[in-house]
């Protein structure tokens, strides 16, 4: 089987957890978008691991990890990320796969990143400052440089000296700062090119042996649906297609292969950076949830909006990557509160809107419709696996919630450890 399992909201959803879970019974996890803005948190017998770039079941001897054509990859935070794992005894080098068509990012993407964003002042995005949105520009403007080129010493060393006069130009004539190394970006490059060389592989050609042999495949999405570059809130999303079709083109893998797409999301909403949010809560119940779910980019560290749970932005999600299934994580936050809120419509002007508009101005302009469900102040989920030791109030905000989004809750996570999460429908047969 291949399963997508992706964000459905604005990221942090808990990804990571739910792909290191379901990946006992897989054979291979692989990342198809975004880079190292992503932060996919796992714990095990409280062991916290926070994975940037390489898909959340590294963990796992038996799979093989890979990152796709899709992923735009920095070969510095890779090696870092890399040595950390290494360091606590886990065999990277014997279990990832890197594709050769993956776009690079260089310190100048960087430099450029931030650049940009100080120079927009109060409109700046609140990108994660790591070069993400400049590197895929370059990728579509077929000036990119990929892992295959880093093995073309000649060509590379041309290809590094013209992209580096174009956005040292701009860097310093437009932004005013400092010119960014060539010598630092070419030893960089060199490194990794050196010490690195044997995770190069053709993903495509290994997933299609995968297939071949019936094997199970996950596919981790990084970032959520709400901020795909086409489908998100744009322009406060991030650079890559974060739905269900970049698994096809940022993996090599054809449309037809995909059996189910899992949408992750908590059982309230959260957003990290600039952009509407229309069930954001400035009360003390959004500060509950932030502190109780410590709500703290994984990598950034920065403090993440919280608000109620937005069905109907999960609709237009549940439309865009075709979600056969809904994982419900977070569950445990909500304990204590005595009601729970889940926004059913958005009022905008004198119209009640059931799918959210595509227009970020718009959506500035909406304020939610709630429906109040009773709350469950004096039980706890914490840890629960079994769905029927659930509360009753707990497990009809899981089914109002199926109802309205019309799409069933297969998984519910009850706590950050893996063993911390509840099974309610198979996914592998
Ligand atoms: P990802 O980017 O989607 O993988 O999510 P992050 O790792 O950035 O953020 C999710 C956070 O919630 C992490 O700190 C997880 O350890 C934590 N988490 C995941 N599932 C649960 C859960 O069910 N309950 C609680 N309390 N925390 C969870
Ligand atoms: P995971 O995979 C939450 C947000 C940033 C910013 C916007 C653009 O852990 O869910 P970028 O650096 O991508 O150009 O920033 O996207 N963003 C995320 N928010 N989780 C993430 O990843 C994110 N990756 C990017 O905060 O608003
Ligand atoms: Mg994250």
């Amino acid at each position: 089987m291949h399963v997508v399992v992706l964000g459905s909201q604005w990221g942090d959803e808990g990804k990571g957890k739910l792909v290191d879970w379901m990946t006992t019974n897989v054979s291979a996890v692989v990342r198809f978008q975004g880079g190292h803005n992503a932060g996919h948190t796992l714990i095990i017998n409280q062991e916290k691991t926070i994975l940037r770039l390489i898909p959340s079941g590294i963990l796992h001897s038996h799979v093989r990890c890979l990152i796709g054509n899709g992923v735009v990859v920095s070969p510095r935070a890779l090696m870092e990320e890399i040595a950390e794992l290494q360091a606590r005894s886990i065999d990277v080098f014997s279990r990832l796969g890197v594709s050769e068509s993956c776009a690079l990012i260089l310190p100048s993407h960087i430099a450029l990143d931030q650049a940009r964003e100080s120079a927009k002042g109060k409109s700046a995005i609140g990108t994660t400052g790591r070069g993400i949105g400049p590197a895929y520009e370059d990728k579509i403007a077929r000036r990119a440089i990929r892992f295959a080129d880093l093995y073309s010493e000649r060509l590379l060393i041309e290809k590094i000296k013209e992209l580096l006069d174009y956005h040292n130009f701009i860097l310093t004539h437009y932004f005013k700062v400092s010119a960014v190394s060539y010598k630092e970006t070419y030893e960089e490059l060199l490194r990794f090119a050196e010490g690195y060389f044997t995770l190069k592989t053709d993903v495509a050609a290994e997933l299609a042996v995968l297939k071949k042999d019936n094997k199970n495949i996950l596919f981790e999405g990084a970032q959520g649906a709400l901020l795909d570059i086409d489908h998100g809130t744009y322009p406060f999303v991030t650079s890559s297609n974060t739905t269900a079709g970049a698994a096809s083109t940022g993996s090599g893998v054809g449309p037809c292969c995909f059996d189910q797409v899992l949408g992750v999301a908590k059982a309230y909403t959260t957003r990290v950076g600039a952009g509407p949010f229309v069930t954001e809560l400035f009360d003390d119940t959004g500060k509950l949830l932030a502190e109780k779910g410590h709500e703290l980019g994984s990598v950034t560290g920065r403090p993440r909006r919280c608000g109620w749970f937005d069905a109907v932005s999960l609709k237009r999600s549940a439309i865009i990557n075709s979600l056969t299934g809904l994982c419900i994580m977070k569950l445990d936050v909500m304990d204590g509160l005595s009601e729970v809120k889940i926004c059913v419509g958005y009022k905008y002007q004198d119209q009640i809107l059931t799918m959210p508009p595509v227009d970020s101005s718009v959506l500035e302009g909406c304020e939610a419709v709630y429906e109040v469900l009773p709350g469950w102040p004096s039980d706890s989920t914490k840890g629960v696996v079994d769905f029927a030791q659930l509360p009753v109030q707990a497990q009809d905000f899981l089914k109002r919630i199926e109802e309205v989004v019309e799409v069933p809750v297969i998984a519910i996570s009850t706590g950050p450890d893996r063993a911390e999460t509840i099974l309610r429908t198979a996914i592998f047969e």
